[in-house]
């Protein structure tokens, strides 16, 4: 069993492989005692822990002063009930006052875990289970459930909760989070992932908790390309081997709020969830309502040892079952064409690719309605018949015949005011009544909470793609919520807008692979602005960022990769301009993740083609490590000027070193002169597949010479080595 409740001192005990999370049930409330390691913990209870009376700290028994909200490690806390830490539910009852106090009413222990659909959440396997806390107001008669779901080789504790209403009247769930951890001691750093449009995840914030509130949020309806959902907590002597490490994400693909607190008692509180400042939810007599699933785990060894965790929980429990097959190496026409596509193009396009070795063509904006530039068509789901006279079936059927497979882009939840959607249906966009609807890249965001607007799009999709043989779908979100409001939900429930636009556009994801059960999604918002394990579970890969210069992606790629495992991070070779060393350097930045390329070859100089073919074979040799292997970072671009880690898998590895200009280097550059391969076997023999050269196991545990680089006039240069057991 991997959760148990000793009745004989009150403690709930939740193990992963390598981790033990504890709390003790006391007077009716859940009081955190561990999250660590699991081999040699002691978990101490109340028996042990002498409680201190704190002035100004409130107490509901006068012989027991110790015990206060204010004092004690919580499991999750409630605004108003004494608590004056950062809260992590607040509801505004029947009676206008927002205090609420949960008491410990009951528990289960379940196999699998809770199904929050249409939110997604971790997928269950036959050693996944759930601990389900049913905690009860007592005066307002709110039911609060907390779920633990144990993943328990990953390492991974995931955390959600559910609230019913049994007021007799209606509630508002006002700041609702569903994480709330109170860790022992302050001395910690919060490492998050800041950036923007073209440099996702780029600014690698490593912060000191102290007193007052660290956040990290997002306030854009998305989770956007400025903050990313993921948080990890460490010790100030944590790197990448050593140190204690917890690592946070959230299942979500809308806005968040992630806070740090330390506090009076020397206890740090972390909190995950939807926040307050873009929800609330007006909660219905007998109504529930869920709090997506977040994910958390322990690291004693570092920050590399946490995101093998994470990749190992999203390649596991998170994407569809379509991201396990081979991925596609495809040619997408958007860097090619832009708007300018038309079938014959289309056609020789593919013919290209299938000459060029790769696998498949995707057709990105400019195929449907009015849609030849950014100003118009969006929403128009129907074909372009100046384009494509004969149709999507005939035109398919012609990229088919060159023998690649054909995938197509779209982006569902927007419409342009110059639309006939738009203007059948002004009432059908996010927008406030009386108030200006801004626009962002000329378009205007659906209202996805309504059922309607949902109907329309499967109906489009339904009858547009009826009999087309697509493999792929390209799901774009090009612009964020702004004048978060419905036209069709009552004034009481605009505070949910959000909140039921993610889940009316899960719901579309979830109608998309059952309508298309062999097509492969993949996701985009103007590359990784929902980089998300939401996303993920529907979508096999995300286009990382439409930043394609392989010297930006460098640091792109790098940081993605602390949260996210490279099988999700879609990477193209973009625009070579007939140089052979910039094809090479961004080949070898791009073999970081999964492969594509996305340049006009139908312009392109035969060698550039015939190094391309190379490429794609040499790739073909160790896409399977990429995929499927496991990461490990040996060096990073923002500190010592070079990208390092290699992936491994079996009886093989692959490892990559990339020299960058070291401007983005953050304090000193460290001089890196071999790379060490610590997980080699060390009693075998490898042969590097590219350059012949034979290795002992030993040998690339010691360190390999990286040896000199060749850096181009802007600094950069890259190497790699595939090392086979031999
Ligand atoms: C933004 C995406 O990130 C690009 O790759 C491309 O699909 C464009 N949208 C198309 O409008």
């Amino acid at each position: 069993m991997s959760i148990t409740y000793q009745k004989s001192n009150n403690l709930f005990k939740l193990t992963t492989a390598n981790t033990l999370y504890a709390f003790e049930l006391s007077h009716g409330t859940l009081v955190h005692r561990y999250y660590g390691q699991k081999r040699g913990a002691t978990v101490p209870t109340s028996a042990d822990v002498k409680g201190r009376v704190v002035s100004f700290s409130p107490y509901r028994d006068e012989d027991d002063k110790a015990f206060s909200f204010d004092t004690l490690p919580l499991e999750y806390s409630y605004f108003g009930s004494g608590d004056f830490r950062p809260t992590a539910l607040r509801i505004k009852n029947a009676n206008g006052d927002s205090v609420t106090s949960f008491s410990y009413v009951s528990h289960k222990i379940r196999r699998g875990r809770v199904d929050l659909s249409p939110i997604p959440a971790g997928r269950a396997d036959d050693k996944t289970q759930t601990l389900d806390i049913t905690l009860r107001d007592h005066v307002s008669g709110c039911e609060l459930h907390l779920y633990y779901t144990v993943f328990y080789d990953c390492d991974v504790i995931s955390r959600y909760a559910a609230i019913t209403n049994h007021s007799g009247g209606d509630v508002v769930v006002e700041k609702w989070m569903s994480l709330c951890l109170d860790l022992p001691g302050e001395d910690y750093e919060l490492i998050s992932l800041g950036g923007r449009h073209c440099r996702e995840r780029t600014v690698y914030q490593r912060t000191p908790i102290g007193r007052g509130n660290l956040s990290v949020a997002s306030r854009r309806g998305a989770t956007s390309h400025q903050m990313n959902p993921f948080m990890a907590v460490c010790a100030k002597d944590a790197n990448e081997d050593r140190g204690e490490v917890y690592g946070f994400n959230l299942v979500w693909s809308g806005s968040f709020l992630g806070e740090c607190e330390s506090d009076q008692m020397h206890t740090t509180r972390i909190q995950l969830g939807l926040g307050s400042e873009n929800f609330t939810y007006r909660l219905r007599d007998g109504e529930t309502v869920y709090a997506p699933e977040a994910i958390m785990t322990y690291s004693p060894a570092g920050l590399g040892n946490m995101s093998r965790h994470f990749h190992d929980f999203i390649n596991r429990h998170i994407v569809p079952e379509k991201a396990h097959e081979q991925r596609p190496v495809v040619l997408n026409s958007w860097e090619a064409f832009y708007f300018n596509i038309n079938e014959d193009i289309m056609v020789d396009f593919a013919a290209a690719a299938a000459d060029c070795g790769m696998d498949m063509v995707i057709m990105d904006d400019g195929w449907f309605g009015a849609r030849i530039n950014d100003k118009a068509g969006l929403g128009d789901w129907f074909v372009n018949r100046n384009r494509f006279p004969d149709g999507l079936r005939p035109f398919v059927e012609r990229v088919k015949a060159t023998g690649v497979k054909f995938g197509i882009w779209v982006e569902p939840e927007m419409v342009n005011p110059d639309s006939n959607l738009y203007r059948a249906h002004p009432d059908w966009v996010i927008s406030c009544r009386g108030r200006e609807r801004s626009l962002s890249r000329s378009q205007m965001v659906l209202d996805m909470s309504n059922p309607a607007v949902i109907d329309y799009l499967k109906a489009s999709f339904t009858e547009t793609f009826a009999d087309v043989p697509i493999d792929y779908f390209k799901w774009d979100m090009n612009r964020q919520i702004s004048e978060p409001g419905s036209p069709t939900l009552a004034p009481e429930d605009q505070g949910s807008l959000e909140y039921r636009y993610m889940l009316g556009v899960y719901s579309l994801f979830d109608w998309f692979t059952k309508q298309y059960p062999d097509a492969m999604i993949e996701n985009c918002s103007g590359g990784g602005g929902r980089y998300d394990p939401a996303m993920m579970y529907f979508t096999s890969q995300i286009w990382t960022s439409d930043n394609t210069s392989a010297r930006d992606r460098v640091l792109i790629q790098y940081s993605s990769q602390l949260a996210y495992p490279a099988s999700v991070m879609s990477c193209h070779v973009s625009n070579p301009k007939g140089d052979l060393r910039e094809l090479d350097l961004k080949y070898k930045v791009a073999v970081g993740g999964i492969l594509g390329y996305e340049f006009n070859v139908l312009n392109t100089p035969d060698e550039i083609k015939d190094e391309i073919r190379r490429q794609v074979a040499r790739y073909r040799t160790f896409d399977r490590l990429i995929q499927f292997g496991t990461h490990y970072r040996l060096s990073s671009p923002y500190e010592t000027g070079i990208s390092a880690y290699y992936y491994r898998l079996d009886g093989e590895i692959l490892l990559s070193a990339i020299l960058t200009d070291g401007k983005a280097v953050i304090g000193k550059k460290k001089a890196l002169k071999k790379l060490a391969v610590r997980t080699a076997d060390k009693d075998a023999v490898y042969r590097d597949a590219i350059s012949g050269v034979t290795y002992t196991g030993a040998q690339l545990r010691a360190g390999i010479e990286i040896g000199e680089f060749a850096p181009d006039a802007t600094g950069y240069d890259a190497k790699l080595w595939h090392f086979q057991k031999i």
